[in-house]
Order: C-alpha cells, then structure tokens, then sequence
C-alpha cells in the first residue's frame, strides 16, 4: 500500500517564539528521510520562523493549526488561507474537536475553511471525531460519517485526494485515555469504508488516515501497527523533540 505515513505534531496554544524555534530546530536537524512526512503545526505567530528553520527540507513540513472561512476583509483578528500561503504553509489543519467546540466551528463553516485551503493550493488535515457520550450511544460511526460527508463530500476526486483524515476521539484527547488499538483500527476501517462508498475504493486506500488522541512513544506502536492507521497527529507529545522524533522512528520501522 503507498499510503503517505505521516506523523503531525500540534503544538496547538503552546510555545514561546525561543521555545518554538528552539523545538523546530532539534526536530528538523534530527529528522532523517526514513518514509515519514513529519508535519509541524505551530501556533501563527511562530510559522514564519519555522518556515525559516525547515527550509526546503522534503521530510519536514509546515501547517497551521487553523484559518478562517472568509478569504479577506474585516474579520479583526483572523488569519486568512492567503495569508498562511504568504509565509509557506504546506498544510493546514480544519475541524479539530477544540475549534469545534470552544469556537463553535460548524460542518458548514469547515465546507468554506476547506475550499478556500483547496483553491490556494494548499492540504488539509481534516479533523474528525466524536465525544464520549456519542461513542457511548454507540453513534460515532454516524457521527464521524456525517461530520465528513458535510464538510469534504462535496469534493471532486482530484481535490479530495489533497485530503488527510484524523480520527481524533474528542474523549482521547488530552485525556491520557488513548483509544485502544482495537477501537482506532475499527473506526479507520469505517472511514475508509465511508470515503469508498462516497468515492472509489482507490481513493478510500490512498486516503492516509491519522490517529489522534494521547498517542505517545509508550502506546504507539499497537497503534501503528494497525493497517488502517496511517500516523499520528499528536498533541502532548508532539512538544518534546526527543518523543515527536521516537514517533517518526517509530511509524517508519511499521
Ligand atoms: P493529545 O496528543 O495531547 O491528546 O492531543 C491530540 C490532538 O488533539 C492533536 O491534534
């Protein structure tokens, strides 16, 4: 399978600009082209600098954390796709469970955020998930189906194909509760299923599919090792060099 492994680290509203250069550096200069895209996503203020620190690196790329839906005008305070594309983003990430609850971030709102990164040329890391009492009703594949068939459904194939999945279980995050490997194993499987129903099954097994949710050194490799789990986007874990590193070595040895 020729999937793109990807291991994404958000940093999410962590980092001082030395603490951030100072963690991009170590994690660029370590990095090795072992298979693995590893992905940095550092809060705004902080891409320009990292743009800087990664270079023209082809192992190391650069995303932000969000973008608003709106392309320009008076939104005081938002950060535009252009804007984001001005300074070297490669990616960026829409829909994280923390945008969508804290911010109010709905499936019609992430539609725009999506074709406005699409058109700018720039990659999506498309967040996806569901909270403890909707897994608990037993409702999350629905969940997880309706958030990707309103805000991504409507993409042709070739848009869609510049598309990354995280399965973020909203109760996982943060928690210290990582889901087991069972339950990401059988909720990727669904996506893909998801994603081939509405597309093709050559596209469903081309779509790279990230875990999220306290996944660290200590838990990852049950995970890795599932064939529907394509990498991680980390949070916790993605602020120290040395454990982001061991994930990125530990995704290419699966
Ligand atoms: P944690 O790894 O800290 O649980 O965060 C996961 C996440 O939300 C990544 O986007």
């Amino acid at each position: 399978m020729n999937r793109t492994n990807i291991i994404a680290g958000n940093w999410k509203m962590n980092m001082t600009l030395d603490e951030g250069k100072a963690l991009a550096t170590e994690i660029v200069k370590q990095a090795t082209d072992n298979g693995v895209k590893a992905i940095i996503a550092p809060p705004y203020y902080l891409l320009e600098s990292v743009r800087q620190i990664i270079g023209n690196s082809k192992h190391v790329f650069l995303a932000a954390q969000n973008c608003h839906q709106e392309a320009a005008g008076a939104y005081t305070g938002e950060i535009s796709v252009n804007m984001l594309k001005s300074v070297g983003v490669d990616y960026i990430i829409i829909g994280h469970s923390e945008r969508r609850n804290y911010f109010d971030e709905t499936n019609k709102m992430l539609t725009k955020k999506v074709n406005l990164a699409l058109q700018a040329g720039l990659d999506v890391i498309f967040c996806c998930g569901e909270s403890l009492t909707i897994r608990e009703d037993n409702a999350h594949v629905q969940h997880v189906k309706r958030q990707l068939r309103e805000s991504l459904f409507h993409l042709y194939e070739n848009e869609f194909s510049r598309i990354v999945i995280a399965y973020e279980p909203i109760w996982a995050i943060g928690t210290g509760e990582v889901a087991t490997p069972l339950q990401a194993q059988e909720m990727h499987a669904e996506i893909r299923k998801i994603v081939s129903n509405n597309y093709d099954d050559r596209i469903a097994q081309a779509t790279t599919i990230l875990y999220g949710g306290s996944c660290k050194p200590s838990n990852a490799e049950a995970l890795f090792a599932k064939p529907d789990v394509d990498g991680g986007l980390i949070g916790g874990a993605s602020l120290k060099a040395e454990d982001f590193l061991k994930l990125l070595e530990m995704r290419a040895a699966k």
